[in-house]
């Protein structure tokens, strides 16, 4: 009897231990733009590398649009633990308490995505993570999305156009600047909302890469796109700190390698997303094309530049100057 309720109970526990050893360690990974963009499909990747590379001991649930936390909630719930991996935009980090990542959203810094990696690929780039640890939060990748253009219901060619119009903005101090910079009234909205505030009037415009537009649909509720590519916008995939040194070291290395592999790949993709949704856009015939002239052009990196020094207190005079020379930008020579 004692013999048979014994092993009874060994089985029991060995069975309940290959059940636990079995079950997957779940990463939710929350964000909030379509399916079809750089970062919707740089999630999809990560979780294909992710789920294959642990034979499944790892289960990625990614969330988009979103359907799971919104701009505004899922910063506090990475740190809270009810999501694990999030990818927001670099200027998104303000809230937290980051401020410096609001330097990648600085008018005209970059001119090109080569530019752009530099920073993200060097001592700046590093650093920048390093500040997210005392919140919690490990920085895993930079992943790229593109150049944003401006969009409105009348033509914007001057900074005088944009004298009063309300513009969205995301939450970055460096990007409401920029919209006071030409005359405009910056508003803070989380992206789930904007294509209905457009739609109805709350607001008259935003800034986003072609990406975005296209799949929210703004083109449909924007009658004109001017083709400024006055700022970067890109993201930090970040992860619950405690979620994350709690892993055993051979999923993190896993995970880890699987990450790389679809940094290269969303990277990679970035540019080529932006210029068929922009072809997309062209062909729907909702919306207007307006490209500048180099003299409108210059217009706007004059009125804009200024933002740079404005910033300094916010985001770091030093950090400002170790781009600065990273991409040989001039502020002096527009
Ligand atoms: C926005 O809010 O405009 C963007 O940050 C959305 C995104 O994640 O690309």
């Amino acid at each position: 009897m004692g013999f048979w309720r014994l092993s009874a109970g060994i089985a029991a526990l060995a069975f309940a231990s290959v059940a636990f050893g079995q079950a997957p360690i779940v990463i939710k990974f929350s964000h909030v733009v379509a399916v079809n963009t750089p970062k919707g499909k740089g999630a999809d990747y990560f979780k294909k590398l992710a789920e294959e590379r642990t034979h499944g001991r790892v289960k990625i649930e990614v969330y988009p649009n979103s359907t799971l936390f919104k701009d505004g909630e899922e910063m506090e719930a990475l740190q809270l633990g009810s999501v694990q991996m999030l990818a927001p935009s670099l200027a998104k980090f303000g809230p937290l308490g980051v401020r410096d990542f609001e330097v990648f959203d600085l008018p005209f810094i970059f001119d090109s995505y080569d530019e752009l990696h530099k920073v993200t690929e060097g001592a700046e780039g590093a650093a920048l993570f390093k500040k997210l640890e005392p919140k919690g939060i490990v920085g895993l990748a930079y992943w790229d999305n593109g150049f944003k253009d401006m969009s409105a219901n009348k033509p914007l060619r001057h900074v005088a156009d944009f004298r009063g119009l309300k513009m969205r903005i995301q939450s970055s101090k460096v990007l409401d600047a920029q919209m006071r910079a030409l005359g405009a009234v910056p508003q803070v909205m989380a992206f789930s909302e904007v294509y209905q505030a457009l739609q109805t009037g709350v607001v008259d415009g935003t800034e986003n890469p072609p990406s975005n537009l296209y799949t929210q649909k703004m083109h449909e509720v924007q009658k004109y796109l001017t083709l400024s590519n006055h700022g970067y916008l890109g993201y930090a995939v970040i992860v619950n700190k405690k979620f994350w040194d709690g892993l055993p070291a051979d999923i993190r290395k896993q995970l880890e390698g699987a990450m790389a592999d679809a940094t290269r790949f969303t990277n990679e993709i970035a540019k080529k997303e932006n210029d068929d949704a922009l072809e997309a856009v062209k062909k729907s015939g909702r919306t207007e094309i307006i490209t500048l002239t180099p003299e409108e052009k210059r217009e706007w990196k004059k009125a804009l530049v200024k933002v740079h020094q404005e910033s300094e207190s916010r985001v770091g005079k030093d950090l400002i100057q170790s781009i600065y020379k990273a991409t040989g930008f001039d502020p002096g020579k527009l």
